[in-house]
């Protein structure tokens, strides 16, 4: 063949790929994952959702039975997962959560029983319960972080809407309870220790509870964000002292950034504040569900201690959203749980939406 007509043969061959490619299209990229996700459960009422870097599962559960649901990102149906907390472990309500940083214990905020129970993922069952020794209802443990920094320490942070402490479960003490069930098979009793004082950034009781809530590190190792549902606060903590000090406006200050953060993640450099409640000395006021973008800044010892609020996200499918996690390892999309909090009549199935994190 010649040299002319290989080169025109070619062409035939690519341009009838080419007609091919466009009347065929290609799918592009990994399958869509659903946007949905459902409970088969009626009374899930969740309010947490965990996930992992490494993982396709998702965790939730429920605050009215302490259920425990996994789901699979690629699956809209989200299943129970460990039917009976309260027969295996004594937990029967269920809130913030999240997995240790190596994925392998899900730890689970207990509201007013005060404390964090801690499930084994491989074995589906509770391995310690670290509890905060304060009697039913004088204490509500609501969110949880974990300290997943690169070269970070592992730590827990949790935090109570009722009183103003801080609590902490030291890497150390998680190691050494899971070690414990290791030997003995039997659930390790532990108890939450306090890490810091955030009584500066309550209201004046009288003017309702103080509800610290959402929860997250930073990036640093040095540093966590705990907001303040009641105050609107956001509050920087640092992990080496427990002093805190309270995110302020680049411009200026004395002008706090108000978030109202019932669920705290963040991507550098931005924190995701997800809560329907914004400002509850207006509880009558109507619920507005988005998640608010703060864009943190600051250095050295302002680090992520200035805000500027710089978006909103919403969706038709939030319904007194709660909290939020990456959608594993795609840190571009997040679940956000969808609790209904209102109470009375719930809206069935109960769902966790899942959203691309842009504005
Ligand atoms: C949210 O849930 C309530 C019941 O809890 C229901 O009445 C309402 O229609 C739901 N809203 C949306 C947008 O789904």
């Amino acid at each position: 063949m010649k040299r002319s007509k290989l080169l025109i043969s070619h062409l035939v061959l690519l341009f009838s790929l080419l007609g091919r490619a466009s009347a065929v299209p290609f799918p592009s990229g990994p399958p869509a994952s659903p946007s949905l996700y459902t409970f088969s459960d009626p009374d899930a009422w969740p309010e947490g959702v965990a996930t992992h870097p490494l993982s396709p599962y998702f965790y939730s559960a429920s605050t009215t039975t302490g259920t425990i649901y996994r789901g699979h990102l690629g699956s809209p149906s989200i299943s129970s997962w460990i039917t009976s907390p309260t027969e295996l472990a004594g937990l029967n309500t269920a809130w913030g959560m999240k997995l240790s940083r190596d994925g392998r214990y899900l730890f689970v905020a207990s509201g007013l029983q005060g404390g964090v129970w801690v499930f084994s993922v491989q074995h589906q069952t509770a391995v310690a319960i670290f509890s905060n020794g304060i009697a039913f209802g004088g204490t509500w443990i609501n969110d949880i972080a974990v300290d997943y920094a690169l070269g970070g320490t592992g730590d827990v942070l949790v935090t109570d809407s009722l009183t103003t402490v801080l609590w902490k479960i030291p890497a150390a003490e998680l190691s050494s309870a899971i070690a414990e069930w290791q030997t003995t098979g039997v659930v390790a009793a532990r108890s939450l220790t306090q890490f810091a004082d955030m009584s500066q950034w309550a209201p004046d009781p009288s003017l309702g509870p103080y509800l610290a809530n959402g929860l997250t590190f930073l990036p640093g190792g040095r540093y966590a964000m705990v907001g303040i549902m009641s105050t609107g606060y956001l509050v920087r903590v640092d992990l080496v002292n427990g002093a805190t000090s309270a995110v302020s406006k680049r411009t200026d200050v004395n002008d706090k950034v108000f978030a109202y953060s019932d669920g705290l993640l963040y991507r550098h450099p931005y924190l995701f504040s997800v809560n329907a409640v914004h400002d509850p000395s207006h509880p009558s006021g109507p619920l507005q569900d988005f998640i608010t973008v703060v864009k943190l800044s600051g250095s050295g010892s302002e680090k992520y201690l200035k805000g500027d609020i710089v978006g909103k996200i919403e969706s038709t499918t939030f319904n007194v959203s709660t909290t939020l996690a990456f959608a594993g390892a795609n840190i571009g999309d997040a679940l956000v749980v969808n609790h209904q909090l209102t109470g009375g009549v719930p809206a069935l199935p109960f769902t966790i939406s899942r959203i691309p994190l842009t504005w």
